[in-house]
Formats: structure tokens, C-alpha cells, sequence
């Protein structure tokens, strides 16, 4: 009886699990990369703890719980990246179904491992910072396309190919938009010399680079100063040098460096010289390649970003396809426009215009700013299906010249005339131009006070959106769409 009763206890405990440990998870994705994920689990009775690691970095675990073999966690980021993992152990494996935001769910069988397959031992010490000579690239900011915003994991040659015939047919090339510049996702592994790859999606990089320079436009690739992209692709990191020099040979004409797992390895106050790095190992290459940096506006990049070599930077986080992302990005700019000029700009990041997420005024508000603020112009809709609107937003030519004014001078917000904002921004010829942007959930009247912008009234002002003259009046009044903008070319005073 006495035995019973032991047993009766023990059966439970026998058959619960213990998940405690490391668990690692590496996989061939169908393009060819090798995908990697981490667990580091410590389990207290039924409550798991640790952390979710993934290329770009660690995430902790906010939930976990576990129920004889199976378990469920959720490990979240701030607000903007949550997972959540459930599954069993089976014969000393974790099978487990993952969530990531709202993308598509994916499977994943980790297998106990002693050691933290993420950490890198011995990491590489930057170069003593110092002011790199500009490369004389990017006099005005860059003009292109980047596939990002709307393709992100989904990009290959085919659409990379039909986007440049798209480019020229559209007039978007002509225009100006000249860098066709291919985001996360088009790397392979490392061969046995450690130089890097391209996967599946991209069959020959040299080739499509060479097809893309015979339409008459720039190419551009992206990478990461860490080891792995944000996508969880092979990073840069310790191969920054031989990864210059595949560039260069590929004809690769712009880098957009992205910061993702280097976080990794180091604080924000090494970001200068982690970017030196590359700055100085693109200028070996004597090929002239424009060298963006993508760190989301951290540690003043501004003040540092065009000593480490860049030509532009991003001063925010990620754009989405929406209003409030939009013209939050656009309230951060006029704090830090005395930095941006020419060779070396504020980065508000790509374009969504043509991506659906927002009305066309909001689209054209959303040009009107990026015009001000001497903003890179990348598109990021399909330039194959572009509707007649967002052509006429792109294409705008009066717009896109305030943008690629030669002097360089970012606009910035002069003044508020009840929910409209104004910013105004100095050209090259005297001509100064002007945006009103109605941030209002409705349509409003807005009165302009001509005279105090030093605008005579009975001169002449170009709307550059109605493309007409027309002539400034005493309290003339403006209706603007919800979300809507004007744009001014106003002549210099006599
Ligand atoms: C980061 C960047 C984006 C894009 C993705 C790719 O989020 O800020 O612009 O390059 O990585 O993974």
C-alpha cells in the first residue's frame, strides 16, 4: 500500500516535462537561407521564463507556461513585435507552431544545444573613429525605387527585372528616380572563402545588375553591420571588406547598411565607427557606391552619420502604409533639418505612395513633405500597375524640383494657423516654396496671411499641384481636404 502511494505521487512528476535549457532551431528556408531560432528556457514548476532568440536580436519571454509535455509562451518587443510558440516535447525535441505579429504561422523543431548559438566570442573591435572625405555622391537627395514596402520577403529577379522596364516605361526614370535599390532578402550563405551568396530568388546578381544598368539606372543592394539583416539574413558583420569588394564587382551603385543584429555586439556609441567600417571599405573599392545608413535615427546619427561616410540617413523608425506613421515621422523632421544639405541627408524613409494604406490627399501630403524635407525620394508601389493618381503624385516635376533643389536646404515647420500646419523651405534661385498641410479629420478653410511670408499681395504663386499661377490676395482663403496639403513656388521679393 505504502508503495502504491509513493507511486501515485511520483507518476505525475515523471511524466512532466523539464524544458530548461537551450533549444536550437536551424532550418533551409525555400529560398535557400538558412533560417535560426533560439529558446533559452528555465522552467519553475509550471511557469517557463527566459528568452525568444532570433537573428536580429533577443525577445523576452512575457508568458510561458507548460502542461506535462506541452507548453505556450509569448515573448514581446515594446509594442511592436510579439510572438507567441506552442507545442510539445517529443523525443527530446520541441515542435512547436510560431506567431510573429500577423504574418504566417511556421513550424519549428528545436533540439537541445549546450552552448548559445547566437553569441559571438571575440567581437571585433571598431576602427578608431575620424572624418571620412565625402564621396561626392548625392549631390541632390537619391531618387529610386526600394523594394521593401511593398514586396519585403517577396522580392526576386523577375519582379526586380520587370520593375526596371517599369521604371523607364512609366517615366518614373526620366523623372529623376534612378537607384533600383533591392532591400532584406536576396541573401544566400557564405561559401567555404566566406564570400556571400545570393539566394534562389536571385540566380546571378552580376546579370541583373547588368540589366538593370542597360535601362539607364543605378543598382542597389542592402545589408547589415551585424550578423544577420532584420529578415534574419546573412549580415555584413566580419566580412565587411570582401562584401565591399562583391559589391563592387556585382555594380552595385548604393548600400543601405542596416543596423538589425549588430545590436548584438554593440552599444549605440559605437554605431560611428561600426559605420566607418563600411564607409571606408566601400571607398577601397574606388567604386562610387552611396552609402545609406539605417539605424532608425538613434544616438544623433545626424551629427556623425556623413563622418562614418553615409550620404543619407534615417532619422525615424519604419514607415507603414498609414496617416499616423506618416505624419508622425514628418513632426521629427524640423528639429534636425540644419543637418541634412548636400552629400548628406535626413532619411525620413521610403515612400508608400500607390500602396493603398492611405488616401490620395494623405499620398500627396505625404510627397509634399518628403519634397520639403530634401527627403530621399523611394518609391515603393509596384511601378507596374501604378494608378493615374499616384502617377500624378510621383510625377509631379514642380514637386519633385523643390525636392532635388541644388541648394540643399531641408524645409521646416515655420508656423500653425489653427489645424494646419506650414513649412517652408528656401530654394536655390530665391524662390522659396511653401506646404500647408490640414491635419484635420475634415475639410477646413484656411486663410493665408500672404504678407507676413513676404509675399506681396497681387504677385504671382504657383500652386504646384493645380500646376497654375495664381495671384496672392489680402485674406485669401484655401479649402484643404482632410489630410490634405497645398504646395507654393513663391518668387523671391524684388
Ligand atoms: C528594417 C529597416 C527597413 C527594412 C527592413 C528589412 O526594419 O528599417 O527599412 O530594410 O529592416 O528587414
Amino acid at each position: 500500500m505504502k508503495h502504491l502511494i509513493v507511486l501515485f505521487l511520483l507518476a505525475p512528476l515523471a511524466f512532466a516535462a523539464d524544458l530548461s535549457g537551450i533549444w536550437f532551431h536551424s532550418t533551409k528556408a525555400p529560398d535557400g537561407h538558412t533560417v535560426k531560432m533560439a529558446l533559452v528556457l528555465t522552467q519553475t514548476g509550471t511557469q517557463l521564463t527566459g528568452k525568444v532568440k532570433l537573428p536580429w536580436g533577443d525577445v523576452a519571454i512575457t508568458q510561458g507556461s507548460v502542461d506535462g509535455n506541452h507548453f505556450t509562451l509569448t515573448a514581446k518587443e515594446s509594442t511592436w513585435f510579439t510572438l507567441t510558440a506552442d507545442g510539445a516535447l517529443e523525443a527530446d525535441k520541441l515542435h512547436f507552431t510560431v506567431h510573429e505579429n500577423n504574418d504566417k504561422p511556421y513550424d519549428v523543431v528545436a533540439e537541445r544545444t549546450k552552448t548559445d548559438p547566437f553569441v559571438i566570442a571575440n567581437i571585433a573591435t571598431p576602427p578608431p573613429v575620424k572624418d571620412l572625405a565625402p564621396n561626392g555622391l548625392a549631390k541632390t537627395p537619391p531618387m529610386g525605387w526600394n523594394s521593401w514596402n511593398l514586396f519585403a520577403g517577396k522580392i526576386d529577379d523577375k519582379t526586380v527585372r520587370e520593375m526596371a522596364d517599369a521604371l523607364v516605361t512609366s517615366g518614373m526614370r526620366d523623372a529623376g528616380y534612378i537607384y533600383l535599390n533591392i532591400d532584406d532578402t536576396w541573401e544566400g550563405d557564405r561559401d567555404a572563402n566566406g564570400v556571400i551568396q545570393t539566394n534562389n530568388k536571385f540566380p546571378d546578381m552580376k546579370a541583373l545588375a547588368d540589366y538593370v544598368h542597360s535601362k539607364g539606372l543605378k543598382f542597389g543592394i542592402y545589408s547589415s553591420p551585424g550578423p544577420y539583416t532584420c529578415a534574419g539574413y546573412e549580415g555584413s558583420y566580419a566580412h565587411e571588406a570582401q562584401d565591399a569588394k562583391t559589391y563592387a564587382a556585382w555594380g552595385v551603385d548604393y548600400l543601405k547598411y542596416d543596423w538589425c543584429s549588430a545590436g548584438r555586439l554593440y552599444k549605440d556609441d559605437a554605431m560611428q565607427a561600426v559605420y566607418q567600417k563600411m564607409g571606408e571599405a566601400l571607398r577601397s573599392t574606388k567604386r562610387p557606391i552611396v552609402f545609406s545608413l539605417c539605424q532608425y535615427g538613434r544616438n544623433d546619427v545626424w551629427t556623425w552619420g556623413a563622418k562614418a561616410g553615409g550620404n543619407l540617413w534615417r532619422s525615424t523608425g519604419d514607415i507603414s502604409d498609414n496617416w499616423k506613421s506618416m505624419i508622425g515621422i514628418a513632426d521629427r523632421q524640423s528639429a534636425i533639418a540644419q543637418y541634412a544639405g548636400p552629400g548628406h541627408w535626413n532619411d525620413p524613409d521610403m515612400l508608400e505612395i500607390g500602396n493603398g494604406g492611405m488616401a490620395t490627399d494623405e499620398y500627396r501630403t505625404h510627397m509634399s513633405l518628403w519634397a520639403m524635407f530634401a527627403a530621399p525620394l523611394l518609391a515603393g508601389n509596384d511601378v507596374r500597375t501604378m494608378s493615374a493618381d499616384t502617377k500624378s503624385i510621383l510625377l509631379n516635376k514642380e514637386v519633385i524640383a523643390v525636392n532635388q533643389d541644388p541648394m540643399g536646404a531641408e524645409g521646416l515647420l515655420v508656423g500653425k494657423i489653427g489645424e494646419a500646419d506650414l513649412f517652408a523651405r528656401p530654394l536655390n534661385n530665391g524662390d522659396s516654396a511653401l506646404v500647408v498641410v490640414n491635419r484635420a479629420d475634415a475639410a477646413s478653410a484656411i486663410k493665408l496671411p500672404w504678407s507676413e511670408m513676404h509675399v506681396a499681395v497681387g504677385s504671382n504663386v504657383r500652386d504646384l499641384w493645380k500646376h497654375e499661377d495664381l495671384k496672392a490676395a489680402a485674406d485669401q482663403s484655401f479649402t484643404i481636404p482632410a489630410h490634405g496639403s497645398l504646395m507654393f513656388r513663391m518668387k523671391a521679393p524684388k
